[in-house]
């Protein structure tokens, strides 16, 4: 899919993500070993953004097959097309066809709705498939997984196996609400995605707020840092970072200030013991000070914060 790191380092880049060096070798790694990715961490760290970036960079598209409680086999392989088949059989009835060739034909690739899966697999070249929040399914489902990504093939009992034409890049995501299986985990490459740290976050801010100023995106990105410090339920995750900075320009306002707290709560506090919380006379203020504090330190010249 990429011929060589730098490919994917400036296709990623012009995709808008951002990412650290070392990450872009492992996902350079999967997509050359044809391993699948396994992204686990906390919502809104840019998991799935990360599979839709690198479709992107690499110029194919994306199979996505969203997973949650009850997601069926047929709805991740496919399913034959009752409509259909209906049609043809409405259609037959003056054909005189031996009910043979009828079933046979019923039961044609043509009549086969493929998902995500199937298309995944009967791509000319290798596109992405994002098994998105794999930790939403049953171990039934996981297992059934496994045996795709392992032989790159599919049963289909009316007409056989369908192997792959080409090897998908994989991503799988998972939010931790269930263990993933070992393996599973074994056949991939794990990476732990967390927050981004707070150089990562302004140049992200940077990039969805370009006519804000530097010290701007910094002052964002240190009031991220320090509420994911404080003992929140629900830290902000990127993109509420990215939809606070907004806020603030169609507020026509570069500065955070105590006043904002009310309006600016809905978009930091996601839930009512977290907003409580924030509403203390001296929470938000705080907050804000420490995040100044983090802010003036990633635009010294020494940079990095811990
Ligand atoms: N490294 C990044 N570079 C650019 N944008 C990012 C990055 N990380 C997060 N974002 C932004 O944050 C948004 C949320 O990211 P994403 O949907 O990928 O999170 P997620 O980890 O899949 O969350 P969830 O577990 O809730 O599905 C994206 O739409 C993107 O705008
Ligand atoms: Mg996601």
């Amino acid at each position: 899919m990429f011929e060589s790191m730098h490919a994917l380092s400036t296709g990623l880049n012009s995709a808008g993500y951002f990412i650290n060096p070392v990450m872009t070798q492992v996902v350079f790694l999967a997509t050359r070993l044809q391993k699948p990715l396994l992204l686990e961490g906390p919502a809104g760290s840019g998991k799935t953004q990360l599979a839709l970036s690198v479709a992107k960079a690499g110029r194919t598209h994306i199979e996505r097959l969203q997973c949650y409680q009850g997601v069926t086999e047929a709805q991740a392989i496919g399913s034959f097309d009752a409509g259909l088949q209906r049609l043809y059989l409405e259609f037959s009835k003056n054909q005189h066809s031996d009910w043979q060739s009828l079933q046979a034909n019923l039961t044609g690739r043509e009549f086969f709705r493929p998902g995500p899966l199937m298309r995944a697999l009967e791509c000319e070249r290798p596109c992405v498939l994002l098994i998105d929040e794999l930790d939403k399914v049953d171990d039934g489902f996981e297992a059934m997984l496994l045996e795709i990504l392992s032989a790159w093939q599919l049963s289909i009992p009316e007409f056989g196996t369908v192997r792959a034409k080409s090897i998908p890049f994989v991503v799988l995501t998972s939010n931790e609400e269930r263990r993933l299986g070992d393996p599973i985990r074994r056949r991939s490459l794990y990476v732990r995605v967390e927050h981004p740290t707070p150089e990562l976050e302004a140049d992200i801010i940077a990039s969805r707020t370009p006519e804000a100023k530097a010290s701007f995106h910094r002052e964002i990105a240190g009031i991220a840092r320090s509420f994911r410090n404080y003992s929140l339920e629900k830290p902000p995750s990127v993109s509420e970072m990215i939809d606070f900075a907004r806020a603030l320009q169609v507020l026509g306002t570069n500065h955070v200030t105590e006043d904002l707290r009310d309006v600016l709560l809905p978009f930091l506090a996601k839930t009512e013991k977290d907003r409580r919380h924030l509403m203390l006379r001296e929470g938000f203020k705080s907050l804000l000070n420490d995040g100044a504090k983090y802010a003036k330190e990633l635009a010294s010249p020494e940079g990095a914060l811990p």
